[in-house]
This record gives structure tokens, C-alpha cells and sequence, in this order.
């Protein structure tokens, strides 16, 4: 099974970012100096539930002031916008976290995230008791992962032994009324709430709640009201990274929240959380692995949340296999019988909309997903109005990965999507253009898949007159009294056997080359609608209804027919009704053979 391209990425950054030891460990909290600077991990959760990591990703680490803005939901759900603005303002400050610093007009602390706001925030959250009030706080951040959690008792009691700085914002909050109760114990739940353990995953999986309007992806539980998902989300995109913040939204472009820990949680609204953790800290207290690895995440999967917008209906518009779409060929049955087994082993995705990173990764996960192999995969790109870079960049790593796999991707769709081709084309080298294809349609892209499974049976370009499909079932003597009334023909490559609109004057048994029929557009093009193999009739409707030709027939390579003129046919009436009849029936088989196939398809575009 090969890799999906993101993890592959994921990986990739992972190991490009890892041999950077700059920084250093938080030490103002003593047990914060036990981690290990080699941790390193990485998550991505879709706003779906899919997951990636790497890395140290399950490594736990206390949660810090990453906890800082999921409180404030909390709080924000137990109060209302209005009092809690009253409490807590809204502005970023350009100060580090731990300033001690309230607005001089309203002694309100400036925001929920640096410590001050934090701690009148933890004072916020309501319960009978303090341990009451914090077990909704431990609770909550369970809802949001999905798992339970427990808190490191170690930096707990390391940071209530040294932790003054807070406790002096405590009392300030206090005396200025921010805090209105004794300001001991909700220091106590706010040292407690940031040695909650977490890992990657879980501060991806909470950022993917966010992402999901609140909702958490593989529980389903609505953990935040989707009306405050955005007032936590504004205060992690200006505040959540202090005096970075600036710099971070222009560089990262992401709602987030880091911590003392490690961690850094980022989110994509609508699409995707991002965990990153590794201990190692700038002066400015957040993580420089984390820093650089998000950097990296926003540059190359095009995250930023101010670029234009992105599409979330879901990419893929419909899903088939070979089973179930027609092509425009007329196969002979002993090539109809080797495709039915194998028409599962090949998948067409129609996409559509703006293919971004999120909407990419639904499909790289669908097609490496479940009733992986697929031996060819057609993604059709006609309703796909835009690929960005990092879009054409999985789709390209995913056309390398089935390659290498033995299997092959094609694309299809009228849309020419030029820089897409030239991409891959650039990044395929001289040596391995021939890997890129791309077909009008998924009609013409299945056939050529059909053909490669058929191998050389697809090429066999020659039908003895017995094995004609028409005739199947009959007799040697009925096949001998059809064949004796039939006219051998031949046709040169490009050459017109009739066209559309001329009166119907015979049937045609195609016995060698390809043929094809094609009728006239308004815009004066032609429009190949079947093509023909050795062994099928064609001009066929003429011996249904005495109606003229709806098509032009003609041969593309050089060909050999039978022909039956009309009026022979009509005259097996007379002379051989039992034979006249059973050309009928196998005639009619065939007409219901493609309505069938057609109903087939129609019921598999509404799946
Ligand atoms: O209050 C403190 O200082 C720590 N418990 C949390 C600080 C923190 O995580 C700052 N963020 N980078």
C-alpha cells in the first residue's frame, strides 16, 4: 500500500526540521527542564477525523497556556460574550506572557491570553467547588480530544511551589475586583489547568474541533458552541502567540496558541487543527521546532487563512469504478467477459471546485483508502476550477506513489489545467513523460485503461465471420445462409463509410481495424460518440427503423467489413424467418446490454 503523499510530507518536514537544536528549555518551571530537547512531533487532523503525525507526536507534555483560549470558550459558554468582555478585553498587547499589566481605563486584564487574562479567565469558569470548577475544565479538554487526560502532579506541584510571578497577578486581579473571591485557589485550578498532559495528536484532534465548528471530528460531540468557536478563534489569531503574534499571523497566517511545554496548536477554520510539539523555546517562550515546522505547514500546503478562500464542498463530485461507467467502445464478447472481473480494479473520480490542500487530502485519502489496490485511477478534472501548488504537488506525489507501486493514475477532463501539466510534466523528467496522460474525458481515459488490462486481447484486430457477436447461437448452417448473402468490403484508414443523414442501406460486421462513429456539433466540430472493434456490427438502427444514418461512420485504421444490404435482410423474412429472427433477438441483446449498462451507471452517479 503506498504511503499517502501527506504523510510523506509530514515526514519529510519532520526530518528537514529536527537537526535544529536552537533554543532552550523553560526552566522557570524546574520540572519543565526534565524533557528531552530531541522531542520533536508533528499532527494534522482534518476537520473530518483523518490524522497524520510523526515523530515524538505521542510523546505527553503539559498543555501550558495552550489551555488558555479552550478555557475561555468555556467561560464564554458559562457567562455570555457580554460579561466576559466586561472582565477580560480583547487586545493584543505586544507583551510577553507573563506581564503584569492590566488597561489603565477599564482595569481590565488586556487579553484572555497572556497570564493575567488567563487567570481572571480560570476564576470564570463556574462550579460548586473549586475542584468542581476544575474538573469542567479537565473534562472539557477530554470532550475536545476525544480520550481522557490526566495532569502531570510533578509540574503541577513545581509550578505551584515557584510560581510568585502568577500569584502576584492573582492578587492584582484581586485588589482591582477582576478576581471578586480569594485568588489562592483559582491560581491552584490555573497551575493545574496548564499541567494537563497532551500529546500531537490531541492538540491536533483539538484543533480539528475548532475547525469543525465546535463539533469534535470522531466523537461527534459538540464540545464549544459554534457562536463562540470564533471569539476563541479571534483571540488565538491576534493574541495567542504574545509579542509574535504579529509576525505570526503574517508569516503562518493561523489561529494559535502556544505553551511553555512545547506545544503549539494552530488551526485552519472549516478545514484542519495542526499540533506541533518540541520543547526547546525562543526568548519568547514558543517552541522552535514548532515555530518553523508551522511555518513550513502554512507555506507549502498554502494554509494561510487569508488566502482566498477555500472551497468546502467535498471534491469529489462522483465515484465509479470500470464496472460501472460506459466507454464509447463496442467490445467483442471475449473482451467484455476478461474485463467483468477486473473493471473494479479501476476508479473513476469525477473532482470538482477549488483543489486545495484540504480538499486534495479527501482525495489522496480515498484513493489509498479502503479497497486499495486500485490498479488505474482516472481522477477526471473537468469541474476543477482551480489546482493550487500544493494541490498539484499531491497529486503529483500520489501519481508518483501508485507508479511506483505498479499501478498508474490518469487524468481526464476537458479543462486543459496547464500549469498542473506543466508541473508534473517539469517534475517527471525527460525520461518519464510518458507516465503523464491526461484523456478529453473519463469515457476515452477508461477505455485506455480497459485496453492496458486487455493487453495484447485489446490488440487482437482481427473476427473470423463465425465468431461475428451477431451470430451468436446460430447454427453453421443459418451462420453459412447469413454470411452467403454478405458482401466483403474494405475501407482505407480515415476513410467514410457513410454519413449522417444518408438513407440506411445495409448492416456492417466489422472483421479487422478499428472503426468509429461521430456526429456534427453545432460548433461545426465532430464528436466521436462509439467506437467499433473487429468482431461488432455497426449501422445497425438501419435494420430497426428505416430511418437515415444519425452518425457518420468512419474507419480509423484500415478496415474489413461484411456488409448485408438492407433489403437482404428483410428478405431472411421470406426465406429464413427463424434466422431473421434470432439477428433480432442477438441485435436486441445488444441494444439492452448498453441500456443496462447505462442504467448501471446512472444508479452509481446517484451512490
Ligand atoms: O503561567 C505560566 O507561566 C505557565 N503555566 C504557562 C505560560 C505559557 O505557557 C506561556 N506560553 N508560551
Amino acid at each position: 500500500m503506498p504511503n499517502s503523499p501527506v504523510q510523506d510530507y509530514i515526514e519529510a518536514i519532520h526530518a528537514e526540521l529536527a537537526g535544529d537544536n536552537s533554543g532552550a528549555l523553560a526552566d522557570y518551571i524546574p520540572e519543565l527542564t526534565h524533557a528531552d530537547p530531541e522531542w520533536f512531533g508533528i499532527a494534522i487532523a482534518t476537520a473530518d477525523g483523518a490524522v497524520y503525525e510523526t515523530g515524538h507526536s505521542r510523546q505527553p507534555f503539559t498543555i501550558q497556556s495552550i489551555s488558555k483560549p479552550f478555557v475561555y470558550g468555556l467561560a464564554l459558554e458559562d457567562h455570555g460574550r457580554g460579561d466576559v468582555f466586561r472582565k477580560i478585553g480583547v487586545e493584543p498587547t505586544g507583551d510577553a506572557f507573563n506581564s503584569i499589566s492590566l488597561e489603565s481605563r477599564s482595569g481590565r486584564p488586556f487579553n484572555p491570553m497572556i497570564n493575567a487574562g488567563a487567570i481572571a479567565t480560570t476564576g470564570l469558569v463556574l462550579g460548586r467547588s473549586h475542584e468542581t470548577r476544575f474538573q469542567r475544565i479537565l473534562d472539557l479538554f477530554q470532550r475536545y480530544c476525544g480520550s481522557a487526560l490526566s495532569v502531570d502532579q510533578a509540574v503541577y506541584e513545581s509550578e505551584s511551589r515557584t510560581g510568585h510571578r502568577n500569584r502576584a497577578i492573582g492578587h492584582m486581579l484581586r485588589n482591582f475586583n477582576v478576581l471578586q473571591e480569594n485568588p489562592r485557589p483559582i491560581l491552584e485550578n490555573y497551575f493545574r489547568q496548564c499541567s494537563i498532559l497532551v500529546n500531537c495528536r490531541d492538540l491536533a484532534m483539538i484543533g480539528a474541533t475548532l475547525a469543525n465548528g465546535g463539533v469534535q471530528p470522531v466523537t461527534g460531540e459538540a464540545v464549544l458552541r459554534g457562536e463562540y468557536v470564533e471569539s476563541v478563534l479571534s483571540v488565538m489569531a491576534s493574541c495567542g502567540m504574545y509579542d509574535f503574534a504579529g509576525e505570526w499571523i503574517y508569516r503562518v497566517g493561523l489561529p494559535a496558541k502556544s505553551g511553555v511545554g512545547g506545544g503549539i496548536v494552530a488551526v485552519l477554520p472549516g478545514h484542519l487543527g495542526i499540533g506541533v510539539f518540541s520543547p526547546l523555546l525562543d526568548d519568547r517562550g514558543n517552541s522552535v521546532r514548532g515555530i518553523q515546522a508551522c511555518q513550513r505547514l502554512s507555506l507549502d500546503l498554502n494554509l494561510h487563512f487569508l488566502n482566498s478562500p477555500r472551497s468546502r464542498r467535498p471534491a469529489i463530485r462522483h465515484r465509479l469504478t470500470g464496472a460501472d461507467m460506459r466507454t464509447r467502445v463496442q467490445r467483442p464478447a471475449r473482451q467484455r467477459e476478461a474485463l467483468s472481473a477486473l473493471g473494479n480494479t479501476i476508479r473513476i473520480y469525477e473532482l470538482q471546485g477549488s483543489l486545495s490542500f484540504p480538499t486534495v487530502e479527501t482525495v489522496l485519502r480515498e484513493v489509498l483508502g479502503e479497497g486499495f489496490p486500485v490498479h488505474f485511477v482516472i481522477l477526471d478534472l473537468g469541474r476543477v476550477c482551480s489546482i493550487d501548488t500544493s494541490a498539484a504537488r499531491l497529486l503529483f506525489d500520489l501519481l508518483i506513489q501508485l507508479c511506483s507501486a505498479g499501478f498508474r493514475m490518469v487524468f481526464s477532463g476537458a479543462r486543459p489545467h496547464a500549469a498542473f501539466r506543466r508541473y508534473c510534466l517539469s517534475h517527471l523528467g525527460p525520461e518519464r513523460q510518458d507516465l503523464w496522460l491526461h484523456f478529453c474525458d473519463a469515457r476515452d481515459a477508461l477505455e485506455w485503461c480497459e485496453d492496458q488490462i486487455l493487453g495484447e486481447a485489446a490488440s487482437c484486430e482481427e473476427c473470423s465471420p463465425g465468431d461475428l457477436e451477431l451470430l451468436a447461437g446460430f447454427q453453421d448452417s443459418e451462420k453459412a445462409a447469413v454470411l452467403a448473402l454478405m458482401r466483403a468490403c474494405t475501407f482505407d484508414a480515415a476513410e467514410t463509410v457513410f454519413r449522417e443523414g444518408d438513407p440506411a442501406d445495409a448492416l456492417f460486421f466489422l472483421t479487422s481495424g478499428r472503426a468509429e462513429a461521430r456526429i456534427l456539433l453545432p460548433s461545426g466540430e465532430q464528436q466521436t460518440v462509439a467506437r467499433f472493434r473487429p468482431g461488432v456490427a455497426f449501422g445497425e438502427m438501419a435494420v430497426i427503423e428505416d430511418a437515415p444514418r444519425s452518425a457518420t461512420l468512419v474507419a480509423v485504421d484500415a478496415c474489413s467489413c461484411l456488409r448485408l444490404p438492407i433489403e437482404d435482410f428483410r428478405g431472411l423474412a421470406e426465406t429464413h424467418p427463424a434466422i431473421r429472427m434470432r439477428l433480432l433477438e442477438n441485435l436486441l441483446a445488444v441494444l439492452s446490454r448498453d441500456r443496462r449498462s447505462a442504467n448501471r451507471e446512472a444508479a452509481a452517479l446517484h451512490r
